[in-house]
């Protein structure tokens, strides 16, 4: 299932994105906002959370005005890969490299069509696997030394 939510800064192109899902006949679960003004890191924390209830087939869209509000807050969560994305190559690649979990756009820097692109490659390209596996295992091993760090300090 796709995760979609979005700030004040985000909400008319998560309306957009989601007609083009609907369009697709894809399913997704919006948390939010409906238009009028919200703090970015409650909608990253509800859509991250929403996507680590099932990390395999779950995958998270989120837009505010840059994109970067929501990317900064959604890569605090352990677990969480938000890529925040402008361009076609890095949202295909962070697909097949980073295996991301989340998008981050924003709905105040793309235009509407470049935006539907880069989310339509993203969610359709596999991760590679292989030697990208190493990486995203020292990402999730650097998470868990900041766990143990924080409990320690
Ligand atoms: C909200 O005005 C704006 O700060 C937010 O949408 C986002 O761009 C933050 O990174």
């Amino acid at each position: 299932m796709i995760v979609i939510g979005a700030d004040h800064g985000g909400y008319d192109l998560k309306e957009f994105l989601k007609q083009n899902l609907e369009k697709k006949n894809m399913t997704y679960y919006d948390c939010g906002c409906n238009g009028s003004s919200v703090d970015y890191p409650d909608i990253a924390d509800e859509v991250c959370r929403k996507v680590l209830k099932n990390p395999d087939a779950n995958k998270g869209v989120l837009i505010c005005g840059t994109g970067i509000g929501m990317s900064i807050a959604a890569n605090k969560i352990k677990g969480i890969r938000a890529a925040l994305c402008a361009d076609y190559f890095s949202a295909k690649y962070t697909r097949l490299h980073n295996d991301s979990n989340v998008i981050c756009l924003g709905g105040r820097t793309l235009g509407m069509g470049l935006a539907w692109e880069l989310l339509d490659v993203w969610l359709n390209t596999a991760f590679m696997g292989e030697r990208h596996s190493l990486r995203i295992d020292k990402i999730t091993a650097i998470e868990k030394k900041e766990t143990v760090d924080c409990a320690n300090a």
